[in-house]
């Protein structure tokens, strides 16, 4: 059960995509896994919590993973020399199709897991495969790991192998059995709807999802704009939908009071965009899979300068690690490239805006989450870069923006999620 607790170090958090709080030798406090703030002195009435003092070390929220596939994890960094549509063809769906084999699902998820479970992540939203009793699996792995996430059992009725491809009835009755398997059996893993995307799900597997999605209430995941030949493809396939967002709205699963992340958003027209806002979508912004997949490069200071909810997903294993401040790198890293080579008048990321998106950017998917203001649940990391080391003195802002750069799980010293500590 989360405590009630004060951690004392070196405190960063963001206020928004401009402001990041950098509190040194503060005083974070947890009352019931929620932030009650940070101090710069500890305030008299949390004189007698259990303090811990990490010293020189930094504080900072967890990082949320909106968009990755468990199952994909088995060939991150492998077959990168293809686009998305080829890739998933002679990449991804022989790969998934080994999870109809719980021996395979088992080895694979267990290290995806406890890889999981070591990295900066607090917070993913997670796609499996289909199979309905490996993604069971999968949710109760991730259950152990103490991290707080969402688990889809994908759809996919149409335009997919004889491997892997299920009957819209059966695909239907598979999703039912899980969310019905599911229920109460899990604390931090909640199921969210995972219709592929567009070009492989038939309209009658997407009317009848909607169903679902609205009796028991579900998120939803998906694709978007992801790349050029899919976006033509959808066209052709929904010749009545306006755009390709247009295709998911029709069938009531893009926002508009369903919880709805989107990812990629590489290629959107201005009707999608506004339609994103108004319906209250999230994007999940994908840099290193954009890149990988020779994607393009999503308009994310569009999206943050528009007001509509981003965070980043690394799409392991269009993306080919699960290290979130790995993609606020990528993320700044493609917005000088777009800056310089596509669109002079929308500015790079700054690192800042990089750590808001990875941080409280994304978090807001799962309500208060990403921030330690007042009220978030508390998510965070204890940094460690004694071997990282400088030759100079560096401000907590340096530092962070290193972190960012350079880092990985090794300088995790300590993990919270909601106020138990995972390690
Ligand atoms: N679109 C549909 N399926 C996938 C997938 O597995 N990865 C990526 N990057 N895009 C997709
Ligand atoms: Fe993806």
């Amino acid at each position: 059960m989360a405590e009630n607790f004060v951690l004392k170090g070196n405190i960063c958090y963001s206020q928004d995509s401009r402001a990041l709080i950098c509190v040194e030798q503060g005083y974070l406090v947890c009352t019931d896994g929620i932030s009650a703030g940070v101090y710069k002195e500890l305030p008299q009435m949390y004189a007698g919590f259990p303090l811990t003092d990490y010293g020189d070390r930094l504080i900072v929220p967890g990082l949320t993973d909106l968009h990755l596939h468990a199952p994909q994890y088995s060939f991150r960094g492998l077959g990168m020399d293809l686009e998305l549509l080829e890739w998933l063809n002679t990449r991804t769906f022989p790969e998934e199709a080994k999870y109809s084999d719980m021996e395979y699902a088992k080895r694979a998820y267990t290290i995806f897991a406890e890889n999981m479970k070591h990295s900066a992540t607090t917070r993913a939203c997670i796609f499996a495969t289909m199979h309905r009793e490996a993604t069971e699996l999968l949710m109760d792995l991730m259950e152990e790991t103490g991290l707080k996430t969402m688990v889809g059992k994908v759809n996919m009725d149409r335009n997919s192998p004889d491997i892997l491809v299920e009957e819209t009835e059966e695909s239907l009755r598979e999703t039912r059995q899980w969310l019905a398997d599911i229920k109460g059996r899990y604390r931090n893993t909640v199921p969210i709807l995972t219709p592929r995307f567009i070009p492989t799900c038939t309209d009658t597997l997407m009317e009848e999802l909607k169903k679902l999605q609205m009796e028991y209430e579900l998120p939803v995941q998906s694709h978007l704009s992801e790349n050029k030949g899919e976006i033509d493809w959808v066209k052709e396939l929904c010749p009545w939908s306006e755009f390709y967002g247009d295709a998911y709205d029709h069938f009531g699963m893009f926002g508009n009071g369903v919880k709805t992340i989107m990812a990629h958003c590489v290629w959107p027209p201005e009707k999608e965009i506004q339609r994103m806002k108004e319906n209250g979508v999230y994007v999940a912004h994908c840099p290193q899979s954009n890149t990988n997949l020779s994607s393009g490069i999503a308009p994310v200071r569009t999206y943050l300068e528009q007001g509509i909810h981003t965070g980043l997903g690394t799409d392991v294993a269009g993306g080919a690690g699960e290290s979130v401040f790995r993609a606020m790198a990528d993320a700044i890293q493609v917005s000088k490239l777009r800056w310089r080579l596509v669109d002079e008048t929308l500015k790079p990321l700054t690192a800042e805006e990089a750590f808001y998106l990875g941080t409280k950017g994304g978090g807001g998917f799962f309500g208060k989450a990403g921030s330690f203001e007042e009220g978030y649940e508390l998510d965070a990391l204890v940094l460690n870069d004694e071997s990282l080391k400088h030759p100079q003195p560096l401000s907590l802002k340096e530092r962070l923006e290193r972190f960012i750069y350079i880092s990985d799980e090794r300088h995790i010293d300590a993990k919270y999620v909601a106020g138990s500590k995972i390690f």
